[in-house]
């Protein structure tokens, strides 16, 4: 099958669900109010809080809640970008692999999206949230599919049977949004330390640890496992891949980060993983920080360029300010504060001069950093900012 009847059979199926695609807020939210009356939404808001301050009862009542059919195609259609992108990929990945489990199935929409592709395989989904297995089994004897269960096992707390060829896992193994992961050494280096331990906490902390582990108990020999996760930012993606990597998996095609709307905001989730369970050839595990945006830093152009007043004359909000800041010539330091944020960062912001220009630069050890360069009759600005940043309101 092509990609276009691909693409159009995800579409027909994602219809089935009550699914509709919105390019437009504004097109969205008139939509969900008419779906969704002021209590609906206000239930919703609240357990959306509850979740996030909550603990694994408060996470199932929240899916539980939102498998309700009146509110399943409405939440699920501000996702219908992330249905096409890992859909269509896993869809076109299944293989040779006979035994799936799409493991965190929630309602089954893209199980029951493969399992009609590929009525030849068995597939079988498991989810914690007894709502969205019953509503998992419900499409499926709709549509009439003889090749899919779905069982309603908590993975914490039970040992899954069976045995597979291949596991999907995808915005289900790290739910702990909140985690930041793992700070780098120090605020001059992205990269992370050994710490066996620190590494243990994160995979405790965000029960990957444990839910791998069950995972790896199910997967054959020369399994493989497509994994997507919330792990663009490298605080999470180090410690992320070495759980994986601790595992014996290894990435056996090369990482793509996947980039989709939610109706008109982008979600930047990080790389799609096609990962093996003893494979005799892999691609490195890729630990630096992301490709980015960031000019490098050019004196020489700046000479030319016409003054702005009202722009600094270089910014970077990107990792490369790192390296733009350590190549400033002759760089003299005004001010600088290093100190220990609350939240366990290391934070580092200087003030100083390269060259008769002023330069704000400002590094954490959760890889923000920041420089900006202006000309010194603008350096009230930075000192201002340089202010705000210690004093906590920049
Ligand atoms: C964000 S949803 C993702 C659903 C689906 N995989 C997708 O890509 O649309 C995450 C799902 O993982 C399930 N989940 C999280 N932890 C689980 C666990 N320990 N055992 C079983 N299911 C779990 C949740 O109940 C939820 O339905």
């Amino acid at each position: 099958m092509d990609n276009d009847s691909r693409q159009q059979s995800l579409h027909e199926h994602l219809a089935c669900w009550g699914l509709k695609r919105f390019t437009s807020d504004r097109d969205y939210f008139v939509w969900q109010r008419q779906q969704l009356s002021p209590a609906d939404l206000n239930r919703l808001n609240a357990q959306v809080k509850r979740k996030r301050e909550g603990d694994r009862c408060e996470e199932i009542a929240f899916y539980d809640l939102t498998a309700q059919p009146k509110i399943l195609p409405v939440l699920c259609s501000q996702r219908y970008e992330y249905y096409e992108e890992i859909g269509l990929r896993v869809a076109s990945r299944v293989g040779e692999a006979k035994a799936i489990l799409d493991f965190g199935c929630g309602a089954g929409i893209l199980t029951s999206f493969y399992a009609r592709r590929y009525p030849e395989k068995e597939f079988v989904g498991v989810d914690r949230s007894p709502a969205s297995i019953a509503i998992a089994e419900q499409k499926a004897t709709e549509l009439r599919l003889t090749n899919v269960r779905f069982d309603c096992v908590d993975i914490e707390s039970a040992a899954l049977p069976g045995s597979y060829d291949l596991i999907l896992a995808t915005h289900a193994l790290v739910q702990a949004e909140k985690d930041p992961g793992i700070p780098s050494q120090s605020w001059e280096t992205f990269g992370r330390g050994h710490g066996v331990r620190q590494q243990e906490a994160f995979e405790q902390r965000t029960g990957i640890g444990v839910r791998l582990n069950r995972l790896c108990e199910v997967l054959g020999q020369n399994g493989r496992m497509i994994v997507f996760e919330k792990t663009r930012q490298l605080a999470r993606l180090v410690p992320f891949q070495r759980a994986l990597a601790s595992r014996g998996l290894s990435v056996v095609e090369q990482l793509e980060s996947i980039r989709y709307q939610l109706v008109e905001e982008v979600a930047d989730d990080g790389p799609f993983y096609v990962l093996q369970k003893g494979s005799a050839t892999s691609i490195d595990w890729d630990e630096s920080p992301e490709k980015d945006e960031g000019q490098p830093f050019n004196r020489a152009v700046l000479e030319n360029k016409p003054n702005d007043p009202d722009a600094p004359l270089y910014e970077n909000h990107w990792p490369s300010a790192q390296q733009a800041w350590e190549q400033l010539k002759a760089r003299k330091v005004m001010k600088q504060t290093t100190r220990q944020e609350p939240d366990g960062r290391q934070l580092h912001v200087e003030l100083g001069t390269s060259e008769g220009l002023t330069y704000l630069y400002c590094a954490n050890t959760f890889d923000q950093r920041q420089l900006v360069i202006v000309d010194p009759s603008r350096t009230a600005m930075l000192e201002t900012y340089y202010g705000e940043i210690i004093s906590g309101s920049g």
